[in-house]
């Protein structure tokens, strides 16, 4: 049931924290400023032989991966990539012996994410689970890997899952960081960082009557949606404004695209106008003034800016901000979506729609 929430999805959204919690229980190492992953099934050794990380997935467990692969690039200096498990499958794809394979599942049953696990197995590759549902097909099938323990996920939207993913790619990115170049200083600011991180979501979940406040002034009304909106972030941010746009997408049926925010004058330029909200990550990092630029870009078009922020930019720049605690950089991107589920959802409940069960979607697709 939904323990008192107007739906499933607010209850799981409200749930991260505690989800964050068991996803870190027993796996953090003061002592080595590390993480302990038991079910890896790969020592120091056998881990420093891999050259790549390919990490595949769909929908939100793609976009998780992305924040994954550049969690992984960050902390272990290893170059890594997400790509869309279905699209893999299809492409007679190169296994390397040298790679590591990580396939990404809530569900654990996703069935172009099993088809692309078992021709990696079936070309002698090795690949490992991020995987919430212990005992599924996806966790059976690989060599090892790590379970979220978020809990169930009714919803067909991910949001505790997909915040859970992106915590065990931090532990893994950590783990792998300490046994190549990561410093004992910058391990334990991640492992400090990651122990800030339920109460963080907590201080954000607390401003949702504001967030809902501003997604129905610029989601519309049943009779009236918007246009569309655009999600820009640079770097870091993108792959936030990835999920924001999917998430508004699927529950909202706003139609919505993500860019990055270099690329805006590259042609999506063109779209801005006041009809056209845009939806822009602006943490407070080595980027920001280069967003605060493309901030004034849009609003030289007359385009209306709802920031994302750890401080509120300039009146003239954004027309609304919310305003998140600040994290480590490399982790920052995880706070920065919880804003944008809240701002799906309540764009969803002002127009009017089935939050739980939108149309068209399923919660797993096990068919081809
Ligand atoms: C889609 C769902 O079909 O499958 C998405 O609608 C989900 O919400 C995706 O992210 C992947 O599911 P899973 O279970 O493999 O993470």
């Amino acid at each position: 049931d939904t323990a008192g929430y107007q739906h499933f999805l607010l209850k799981e959204i409200h749930e991260q924290p505690a989800a964050v919690e068991r996803t870190l229980s027993g796996r953090l190492d003061e002592r080595f400023a590390t993480a302990h992953l038991g079910g890896l099934n790969l020592d120091a050794r056998e881990l420093r032989e891999i050259r790549r990380v390919k990490i595949l997935g769909c929908g939100s467990a793609y976009y998780a991966g992305e924040m994954g692969a550049q969690l992984i690039e960050e902390l272990a200096r290893i170059p890594a990539h997400s790509e869309p498990a279905s699209e893999f499958r299809y492409r007679n794809p190169v296994i390397e012996a040298d790679t590591l394979y990580i396939a990404v599942s809530q569900s654990g049953e996703t069935y172009d994410t099993l088809a692309a696990v078992q021709e990696i197995k079936r070309k002698g590759g090795r690949v490992l689970g991020v995987v919430n549902t212990v005992g599924s097909a996806i966790a059976r099938e690989c060599d090892g890997g790590i379970y979220l323990h978020a809990g169930p996920e009714i919803s067909v939207a991910s949001t505790k899952a997909f915040t859970s993913t992106v915590i065990a790619f931090a532990l893994l990115a950590l783990h792998f960081g300490r046994i190549h170049d990561l410093s004992p200083a910058d391990g334990r600011r991640i492992v400090n960082a990651l122990r800030a991180l339920p109460g963080q979501i907590r201080e954000i979940l607390d401003q949702e009557e504001q967030v809902a406040k501003l997604a129905a002034e610029f989601a519309g009304t049943a009779g009236a949606p918007t246009e569309g909106m655009m999600f820009i972030g640079r770097v870091r941010g993108y792959p936030v404004a990835r999920e924001g746009a999917q998430k508004l997408k699927e529950i909202s049926y706003i139609h919505a695209e993500a860019y990055p925010a270099s690329e805006l004058k590259h042609g999506p330029l063109a779209l801005i106008s006041p009809e056209l909200p845009t939806v822009a990550l602006v943490p407070d990092d080595e980027l920001l003034d280069k967003n605060l630029t493309t901030l004034g870009e849009i609003k030289a078009r007359s385009g209306r800016v709802l920031a994302i922020a750890h401080r509120a930019p300039e009146a003239k720049l954004a027309d609304h901000c919310i305003v998140v605690p600040k994290s480590e950089p490399e982790l920052d991107p995880l706070l920065l979506n919880i804003p944008l589920q809240l701002l799906a959802y309540h764009a969803a409940v002002a127009l009017e729609r089935d939050v739980d069960r939108p149309r068209n979607l399923a919660k797993s697709v096990t068919v081809e």
